[in-house]
Parts: C-alpha cells; sequence; structure tokens
C-alpha cells in the first residue's frame, strides 16, 4: 500500500466520549434530576451500560488499535453528597487506567464535562465564586489518588455549557440571564487556574474548546460587525480571558485574571453563516449553517476547511499545542463518517504542513451515546450500540479509522474513494 499522507511518529489517534453520556445510573447529577422532572423527551437511563461494561469497551478498543482515549469523571459519583467521597468510583476510574494503560492507549482525562453534583447545584453551583472551592477539592483529590496520567482537562466546552445552561436554558440549571452567564463565565475561568496549578506538578494541562467556522453572509459592514461579534463572543473571548486577561462575552468586556494552558482543545464540528438581524431577541444576529450539500442528522453541514481555518486561527493568536478533542458527525450513512474523517484529516494534515503544532486527533465518539437534550438518535459512534442488549457492534468506519491510527497514514486508496481531490 503506498500512503500520500502520512503523519508524525508524535501525532495519536484517540477516540471520545463522556461520563454522561456512555456511563448510566448517574444518579446524582444535574442532569438525571432534570431528566427525572421530564424536562427531556428522552432520560440517560443506563445510556451505553459503559459503567458495567468499561472492560469490553477498552479491549474492543485495543483491538482496533487507537492510540488514545479521552473520557471523563463523573464528579457526582466520586462526590454523590457534599462530604462523602466514594472510593469505589475513583477505584473504577483506576482500572480504566490502568486498562487503558496496559493496552497502550493513552489516557486523556477531562475533569468536568458539562454535568455536577446536585449538592453543588443546590448550593448555587458555578454562580457563586466560593463554590469553586469544591471542584478543587475534587480535582486535588482524583489527581492525588489517579497517578500517571499525562492529559488532563479541566473544563470541556466552557462557553457551550454557559449558552445552553445561563443564556438560552435549554440545560440544566435552565437560566436565562446574560448577567448570571458573565459571572459563571469568570467563576469557570477561576477555577480552571486554580485547578491548573494542581494538576500542572503532575501533567500537561487543557481545555477543550468548541470552535466555529463562522462566514459573513456579504461584504455588507452590519453582517461582518454580526461576524465579528459572534466570533469574539463564541470562539476567542473566553480563550483571550484565559490566557491575556481580558475577556469578551456578548454582553460586556472583564478583566480577570490571566492565567495557563499546556495545549488547546479544539472540538470543532460545524460552520455558521452570519447575517446582521434587526431582531432584538436574537442579540441582532442571525446564523444559519453553512451548507456544503452533505449534511448531518444534527442539522449542520460537513465542513472540513473550518477545522484548519480555526486551527489556523487559534495557532496563530496563541501559539499553543493543539489536540483536536473532538470532531465527529451523527449519521445515517456511515459512508458519510468515513469521508468525514478522511477530509478532516486531509485538513489536519495540512495544518502540520504548515508548521501548526497539532498533536493528536480524537473523533466523537468511540460508539454511540446519549446526545444530551437529542437523546439517543443521533449516532456519532464508530462503534454502534443496541440499546436494548447493549451489544457493540463495530461500524465499517471503526476499520478504517484503526487503519490510520495503525498506520498514522491514510492510503491512497482511501484518499481516492474518500478524500478530497484539491485541498485549497
Ligand atoms: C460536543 C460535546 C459532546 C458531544 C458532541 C456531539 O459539543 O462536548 O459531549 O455531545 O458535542
Amino acid at each position: 500500500m503506498s500512503y500520500l499522507i502520512r503523519f508524525p511518529d508524535y501525532f495519536i489517534f484517540g477516540t471520545a466520549t463522556s461520563s454522561h453520556q456512555i456511563e448510566g445510573d448517574n444518579k446524582y447529577n444535574d442532569w438525571w434530576d432534570w431528566e427525572t422532572r421530564g424536562k427531556f423527551k428522552v432520560r440517560s437511563g443506563k445510556a451505553c451500560n459503559h459503567w458495567e461494561l468499561y472492560k469490553n469497551d477498552i479491549e474492543l478498543m485495543a483491538k482496533l488499535g487507537y492510540n488514545a482515549y479521552r473520557f471523563s469523571i463523573e464528579w457526582s459519583r466520586i462526590f454523590p453528597r457534599k462530604d462523602y467521597i466514594d472510593y469505589s468510583a475513583i477505584d473504577r476510574y483506576k482500572e480504566i487506567v490502568d486498562l487503558l494503560q496496559k493496552h497502550s492507549i493513552e489516557p486523556m482525562i477531562t475533569l468536568h464535562h458539562f454535568t455536577n453534583p446536585q449538592w453543588f447545584m443546590k448550593g448555587g453551583g458555578w454562580v457563586k465564586e466560593e463554590n469553586i472551592r469544591y471542584f478543587i477539592r475534587y480535582v486535588d483529590l482524583i489527581v492525588n489518588e489517579i497517578k500517571n496520567v499525562k492529559y488532563w482537562i479541566t473544563f470541556n466546552e466552557p462557553v457551550i455549557y454557559v449558552l445552553q445552561g445561563y443564556i438560552s436554558g435549554a440545560w440544566p440549571p435552565g437560566i436565562k440571564n446574560l448577567k448570571v452567564a458573565d459571572q459563571v463565565i469568570i467563576n469557570l475561568i477561576k477555577a480552571h487556574n486554580e485547578a491548573y496549578n494542581i494538576l500542572h506538578k503532575h501533567g500537561y494541562v487543557g481545555i477543550a474548546k468548541n470552535l466555529i467556522a463562522f462566514k459573513p453572509s456579504s461584504n455588507k459592514k452590519r453582517d461582518i460587525n454580526a461576524y465579528r461579534k459572534i466570533d469574539i463572543a463564541f470562539n476567542w473571548g473566553f480563550l483571550d480571558g484565559l490566557l491575556n486577561g481580558e475577556l469578551k462575552t456578548l454582553r460586556s468586556t472583564y478583566k480577570v485574571e490571566s492565567g495557563e494552558l499546556d495545549f488547546l482543545g479544539i472540538n470543532y464540528y460545524s460552520s455558521y453563516v452570519i447575517k446582521h438581524s434587526w431582531n432584538p431577541f436574537k442579540l441582532y444576529i442571525d446564523a444559519k449553517p453553512l451548507d456544503t450539500g452533505l449534511w448531518t442528522t444534527m442539522g449542520y453541514c460537513i465542513y472540513p476547511k473550518g477545522l484548519y481555518e480555526v486551527t489556523k486561527n487559534a495557532y496563530e493568536k496563541y501559539h499553543k499545542e493543539i489536540f483536536i478533542t473532538e470532531n465527529g458527525v451523527a449519521v445515517k450513512d456511515d459512508e458519510l463518517r468515513i469521508l468525514s474523517i478522511v477530509r478532516h484529516l486531509q485538513y489536519v494534515y495540512r495544518a502540520l504542513q504548515e508548521n501548526i503544532d497539532v498533536r493528536g486527533y480524537f473523533y466523537w465518539s468511540f460508539m454511540d451515546n446519549f446526545e444530551w437534550d437529542k437523546g439517543f438518535e443521533q449516532r456519532f459512534g464508530l462503534v454502534e450500540i443496541d440499546y436494548n442488549t447493549f451489544e457493540r457492534k463495530p461500524r465499517k468506519s471503526a476499520y478504517v479509522y484503526s487503519e490510520i491510527a495503525r498506520t498514522k497514514s491514510i492510503s491512497d486508496e482511501l484518499l481516492q474513494k474518500y478524500g478530497l481531490d484539491k485541498i485549497d
């Protein structure tokens, strides 16, 4: 087999998941509480039953030859009550890490992936600065118990968390208040900085930041302004705050104490076209998914070049090592998943050729899972889950990605069948 695209040896090909989306029975977090109160159409329930089937899942991952695995620890399992530590849950995560390492799969651990313990939220959650200490107590415990892990992520998609939980109110805690949202963002930056100081003694610390490839709909001044506003508020405002001390949100600009990142995690899914709107309820911004003709069941399009665009922008702005900590598609036709992986990787490769320091790529997701308010219908997995029997069935894409991970290359045959002829 011949290869046109060969990644460097240090480059890792992994997959990603999160606790609430796969484990099942996460009874002590805020999502479970909302689900129980009927706020969503679907409940997470047993999810993929990964809490029981973790050994099978990691063995399958090993068989497929993936190099790395990003997963999250469920804070509410460790502290189901404010002053009670469940050491059996810590043991389970230790076992997961041991198993991964035994199979030479590099673990990357996320400490906060959207969910919070119920007791934490009842006490005011992230709105109150004094509550940061509870998160820090948990981080400190975990990093001292789970040793020899190289990669840590403090927060997954802090801006999405705030947007959904405190601006649109679609997710718990269901608040719709821009002022409160800003308070939460400021507290998340503080929490990251404190957690960084602890974690950095043990490994490399990053954040997983969702970046969208926004485009202005025209050259009109008002469209360009709307585009700039959303690009800053969504993509860069938080990172500028964290790294440079100037936080920009939809509402305002704040001086905050800056902190550090050893690497930047980028979660990339989509591109939106931005137009000025006269509607104050839309904050004068109108966003439409870029139409590339290749739609996912989530309602947005596959636009691989956008991954290159946001990665390049992020690298030029911050000069941090980069991991693509999430990229993937929910589709009915697995062929489209293969196409998406190959084409996104073509653009990662282009970034590497331009000396943008990308160290790895994690496909979202290893297996189908509970896609938050959208439930189980969104099929993001390389591995298919039968939710009645919990049987795992690797799709063709799982084997294709396996070949890519093992060889750290994209074969000419794959490129010809699925790739873009021209990378512009
Ligand atoms: C990201 C989330 C992840 C998953 C994917 C599809 O925004 O981090 O949990 O839901 O989207």
